[in-house]
């Protein structure tokens, strides 16, 4: 099978890509490098299956001549993190809804499939635990720039669901949950490597607000799994998958963890989100998936702990 993965030297498409090689997919991996790097990619060099482009979702030529060659595509390239986000509001808006928009009609003109990375965020504020797919979203206003990545995406699940609607191209919507593993970096927002890499130098470990909002971390092996089995079955086709993991856990609990794991000194240290982020801004209390309708349809069974992938995490960061 030929397959497209966009946002391929990030951390989860360069994950997806070590599984689709050993499973002898021939990949092409679209990135423009500016959060992933072609060291997540060294490996694959060896593969004659194998080829990196670097480029944009936003050159809409490249983006068909891509697509023109593959019988599948996941399109994972985003702008992501809540740092850059917040940051980075008119990069994040453009390059998700512009860069899907983009992929979707290039897939229509070869009538290829389509896997769209989703998120949780798209639940939002809403207290409707756990988290199903087709329960209500809830976001802040958009005077708050974090919630422009929610309505991004949530406006590229429209566009999906509405070609599979209306053009019968086959989409499939993965709405990721807080995924974790080695390659993730901290520097955009992301808790577990930023948590590991303090306690690692024995510097504080910084807890955004009160440390009680709660998480489910997925190691991004298991993630990758239920990808690669709703690029292959056609009963995923127009649906979207909740895919997370089964641990919930504060973060403040998580700081603990880390530090326990990385036999640290590191003081937890609590830090307000205005300081952390700007004024005004809102966090999550609770991120919880429901993930009966992948375990059913995907086969999707979450199989490590979150121990076992932060010691992996840890592992990573030491070398
Ligand atoms: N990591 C998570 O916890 C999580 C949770 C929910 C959803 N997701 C989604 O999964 C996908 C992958 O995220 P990730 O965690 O691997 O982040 P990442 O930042 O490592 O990967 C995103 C990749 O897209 C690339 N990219 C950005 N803009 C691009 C553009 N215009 N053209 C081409 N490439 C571009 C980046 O260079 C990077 O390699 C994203 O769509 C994200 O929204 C991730």
């Amino acid at each position: 099978m030929n397959v497209l993965v966009t946002g391929g030297a990030g951390f989860i498409g360069s994950h997806l890509i070590e599984k689709c090689l050993k499973k002898s997919y021939s990949i092409v991996a679209l990135d423009n490098l500016s959060t992933g790097c072609r060291e997540n990619l060294a490996s694959f060099s060896a593969f004659k299956s194998f080829q990196f482009v670097e480029g944009s979702v936003l050159d809409t030529s490249l983006v068909n001549e891509l697509v023109e060659q593959v019988d599948l595509v996941y399109h994972l390239a985003a702008a992501v993190g809540v740092r850059l986000i917040v940051e980075k509001p008119v990069q994040t808006i453009t390059t998700n809804i512009i860069g899907t928009e983009n992929i979707l009609a290039a897939a229509e003109k070869k009538k290829v499939k389509l896997v769209l990375a989703s998120t949780s965020e798209i639940y939002g504020k809403s207290e409707m635990l756990p988290f199903k797919e087709d329960g209500d979203m809830l976001l802040g206003p958009t005077t708050n720039s974090r919630w422009s990545y929610a309505c991004s995406k949530a406006i590229d699940e429209f566009l999906g669901l509405a070609y599979w609607k209306e053009k019968r191209i086959p989409v499939t919507i993965a709405r990721l949950f807080n995924t974790i593993g080695p390659r993730q970096v901290g520097q955009y927002g992301m808790v577990v490597p930023r948590f590991v890499n303090q306690a690692l130098k024995n510097e504080p470990i910084t807890v955004y607000g009160s440390g009680k909002q709660t998480r489910v971390f997925c190691d991004v092996e298991d993630s990758v799994e239920a990808l690669i089995a709703m690029g292959e079955t056609d009963q995923s086709n127009g649906q979207i998958f909740n895919l997370g993991g089964l641990e919930e856990i504060s973060i403040k609990e998580l700081a603990q963890l880390v530090k326990k794991l990385c036999q640290s000194e590191s003081e937890v240290q609590m830090i307000p989100y205005e300081e952390a982020y700007e004024a005004g801004f809102e966090d999550l209390n609770r991120r919880v998936p429901d993930i009966e309708k992948a375990e059913k349809v995907l086969h999707f069974v979450p199989k490590n702990s979150l121990e076992m992938t932060l010691n992996k995490i840890i592992n990573y960061i030491k070398k």
